[in-house]
């Protein structure tokens, strides 16, 4: 059993990217460099729900990538289970990308539109070399833990609603028997009446298969709702990072304090209205302001209301 702490840690990475440049600027070397991720650390706790939450353009989508070793980070290091995962070869690499798998936010894009549901996760189960009879058995369970009817195997992806393609898309992940799912966006292409669903969906998943879940969203209501420890990104850094609690109620940081201003009233999450006592630990007003934004939705319908007025105020900081 490897140590709470040291499940996932990343250690000051960074992530350059060179922008467009002159032919004197590549002959002198002189490219202007932008650091995309900009000396992250941090560390996952094996089966939290990590939420990762800043605007548009932060760097949220190139440090996933680099979680699940899709592109190579500038400098640092991703360390799982106590090892660097750079140095991973062969059979271990073939585990870690197996162990650590990615769900997208464009389910239109992410599934082969030719192959029928059925096909791309035959294909998932195969990649771990079950096939037959055993693969058709692991395929309908699959469809079940994520919430589908298995009449829609036979359909094509376009033949299926967002919510349906992003259950899919789940559903392959989980195809490789995971430990940790990278979700980047997974809920922002999908209508306000579907996002509570998959977040859910996600939470169930959590909680019964004891995956470990980083949850990436430009959306704060998103991730306040079901994420353990929530960190803030800003320009390649993280700024904050914390329980719900302590983001929510005590943030430390300016432009943390700025993406909760943007919250409005009325928005849900769970993991608040059961700590209905802080607002008197904490004493201020503030605190009472806050409590009552995130913490006085009454059931899916009013979270669907309140996520959907959020998403007009962050149009304009995303
Ligand atoms: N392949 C790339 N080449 C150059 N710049 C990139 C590339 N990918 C991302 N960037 C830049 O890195 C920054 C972070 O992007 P990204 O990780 O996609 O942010 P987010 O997912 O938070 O919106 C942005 O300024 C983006 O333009
Ligand atoms: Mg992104």
């Amino acid at each position: 059993m490897v140590q709470d702490g040291r499940f996932f840690e990343l250690r000051d990475i960074r992530k350059e990217y060179v922008l467009r440049q002159s032919l004197l600027q590549r002959l002198t070397k002189s490219a202007p460099r932008v650091a995309a991720v900009d000396g992250v650390s941090l560390s996952i706790e094996r089966g939290a729900i990590f939420g990762l939450v800043g605007e548009s353009g932060c760097g949220k989508s190139t440090l996933a990538q680099i979680i699940v070793r899709l592109i190579e980070p500038t400098a640092g290091e991703v360390v799982y289970r106590g090892v660097d995962v750079a140095r991973l070869k062969g059979e271990e690499e073939r585990a870690f990308r197996h162990a650590v798998q990615m769900v997208f936010q464009d389910t239109g894009s992410s599934l082969n539109p030719r192959k029928r549901i059925r096909r791309v996760l035959a294909e998932a189960v195969k990649a771990r070399g079950v096939t037959g009879a055993m693969a058709e058995g692991e395929i309908k369970t699959l469809m079940h833990q994520v919430g589908l009817d298995t009449q829609l195997l036979q359909r094509f992806p376009h033949e299926l609603s967002g919510g349906q393609r992003q259950r899919v898309g789940i559903a392959r992940a989980l195809a490789m028997k995971p430990e940790v799912l990278v979700a980047d966006e997974p809920v922002s292409a999908l209508d306000v009446s579907l996002q509570g669903q998959i977040i859910n969906l996600l939470r169930d998943l959590n909680r019964e298969l004891g995956l470990t879940i980083i949850l990436i969203s430009h959306d704060l209501a998103v991730v306040a709702r079901v994420c353990t420890q929530i960190g803030v990104m800003n320009a390649g850094k993280v700024v904050e990072r914390g329980s719900p609690h302590q983001v929510l109620l005590h943030p430390v940081d300016p432009y943390t304090r700025m993406l909760l201003a943007s919250v409005p009233r009325g928005l849900a999450g769970r993991n608040h209205r059961s700590k209905s006592g802080i607002s008197a630990i904490d004493g201020g007003r503030g605190a009472g302001e806050r409590l009552a934004r995130f913490g006085t939705g009454k059931g899916d319908q009013q979270a669907a209301l309140g996520v959907d007025r959020l998403k007009i105020v962050t149009t304009k900081i995303d």
